[in-house]
């Protein structure tokens, strides 16, 4: 395999915990927190892969928004539009994984360029991003508003390659959602799946080229990638 020379990462579930929302959940539903935050992502990723296939774009934060409606008309939650505004607004201010900060940094520190590549819209990304402080560590925050399309569509793989200017398969694409690191493996990238949870990887006709248990293994296994180069 080739040298890496950037690295673009996955934002929610790979940078940044989505089930922080649980806490917020839980306060207003004592003792459902994570039972919501579950549905609620699943059906947030399902609307995007859906919306895709439909050709009906929405934005990230609508997709978030219709999928909470889902949740509490399924789950016969009574949420007034101040709350459901609220528990949304947590999306906006999800928890980055507590290595996620130092192991970018090691990343630059080996002079790689960073990106992000997500489904969120450019507002969201930023707002996820500056809230946690973290907007320094990135040269490139991409949305697939540009494309007006979800992952795991070519089109919004193909994003990031242009933005970076360096060939597919010398960009390291970094995800926890095994569809989306099989989207980015179909599409050309050297792969690493973030495997936290003892995950069972998709069976979507692809392999990652890498998988580590958490953010802090990356570096070392960029800089072993790039010697047996
Ligand atoms: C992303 O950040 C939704 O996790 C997906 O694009």
């Amino acid at each position: 395999m080739k040298a890496v020379k950037a690295v673009v990462f996955d934002l929610y579930g790979t940078l940044y915990d989505v089930h922080s929302v649980a806490g917020r959940c839980g306060e207003r539903f004592p003792g459902r927190g994570l039972e919501i935050s579950l549905l609620w992502r699943q059906k947030q990723l399902e609307y995007t892969w859906l919306r895709t296939l439909m050709g009906q774009y929405i934005s990230f934060e609508q997709a978030t928004e219709q999928a909470l409606d889902y949740v509490a008309a399924h789950l016969k939650l009574s949420l007034p539009p101040e709350a459901h505004a609220e528990l949304c607004n947590e999306y906006l201010r999800l928890r980055p994984y507590p290595e996620a900060d130092a192991a970018l940094s090691a990343l630059r520190a080996r002079g790689l360029p960073l990106a992000i590549l997500s489904n969120g819209s450019v507002f969201s990304i930023h707002s996820v991003v500056e809230h946690s402080r973290l907007a320094h560590q990135f040269d490139h925050l991409i949305s697939v508003e540009a494309v007006k399309m979800f992952k795991p569509h070519t089109s919004v793989y193909e994003l990031a390659e242009r933005t970076l200017g360096f060939a597919r398969d010398e960009i390291l694409f970094v995800s926890s959602n095994s569809w989306d690191a099989s989207g980015a493996r179909h599409f050309g990238y050297q792969v690493c799946w973030v495997n936290r949870f003892g995950n069972t990887f998709d069976r979507l006709g692809q392999t990652p080229h890498y998988t580590v248990a958490s953010l802090d293994e990356l570096p070392e296994r960029v800089s072993a990638a790039a010697v047996a180069s």
